[in-house]
């Protein structure tokens, strides 16, 4: 028989597995705490902190999506601090990341009333697109570093470990080892760091030749001539090295 905890989240009690989520608690009993690194399917690390929330007698807020439930736990999802925490968090990040495709942010933004570029001297990212396969694009002005796509590159759910993170401080970004292209990198091209990411960043090549203009058709025969020099240029390594 699964063990459970009693504990209270917004007043309202509730009786949970033990070893749940904060997060998993509250959403089991219909609370919303929003998230962003956080993904059903990768491991958490508390990365963002949008989900943080206040936890009685801790000095410091709570990030819900790693912190377990403990007997008698008395929580607070939406108390002034947590809130203007969270407001601070996305004004920090809408300072120096390109937010615009990332329409979840956006109305969190909107949600918790934040003011963009409310800091006007943050550094913004700038890096430029980088376009180096027929598969996908990278386009790090866009990235949070939420770390989802490092996530399901590894041991989440792909095991192929091409890329991480590369850097400190404001030039941490995600970059394949000695940032080398992806096709000469462990990438197998499976896509799933595309299909977690939150903000644009990574996309369908096919996609973003739509976005710049080009025609199906003009996309087709681009991309095919893509994957054929990329073969050429795989089969003729393999017979210099055969
Ligand atoms: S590229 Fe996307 S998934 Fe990867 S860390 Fe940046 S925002 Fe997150
Ligand atoms: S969602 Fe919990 S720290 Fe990002």
């Amino acid at each position: 028989m699964t063990e459970t905890v009693n504990i209270i989240i917004d007043g309202k009690p509730i009786s949970v597995p033990s070893g749940a989520t904060i997060l998993q608690a509250a959403r089991d009993a219909g609370i919303d705490i929003p998230t962003i690194c956080y993904h059903e399917a990768t491991t958490s690390n508390a990365l963002c902190r949008i989900c943080v929330v206040e936890v009685e007698n801790s000095r410091v807020l709570v990030p819900s999506c790693v912190a377990t439930v403990n007997e008698g736990m008395k929580v607070e999802t939406k108390s002034e601090r947590v809130i203007r925490s969270r407001r601070t968090i996305l004004e920090m990040m809408d300072s120096t990341t390109d937010l615009s495709e990332s329409p979840e942010i956006l109305r969190m933004m909107e949600e918790y009333q934040a003011v963009p570029d409310r800091y006007p001297q943050a550094m913004e990212r700038t890096s430029l697109p980088i376009d180096d396969n027929p598969m996908f694009l990278r386009d790090y002005a866009k990235c949070i570093l939420c770390w989802r796509c490092v996530q399901v590159c590894a041991d989440d759910a792909q095991y192929a470990y091409a890329i991480n993170f590369s850097g400190r401080g404001y030039d941490t970004q995600i970059s394949t080892f000695y940032e080398i292209t992806l096709p000469e990198s462990t990438c197998v091209f499976c896509g799933q760091c595309v299909g977690v990411c939150p903000t644009g960043a990574l996309k369908p090549k096919r996609q973003w030749l739509l976005e710049q203009g080009r025609t199906p058709d003009e996309i087709m025969d681009l991309t095919r001539s893509e994957r054929r020099a990329r073969r050429r240029q795989t089969q003729s390594e393999l017979s210099e090295k055969a």
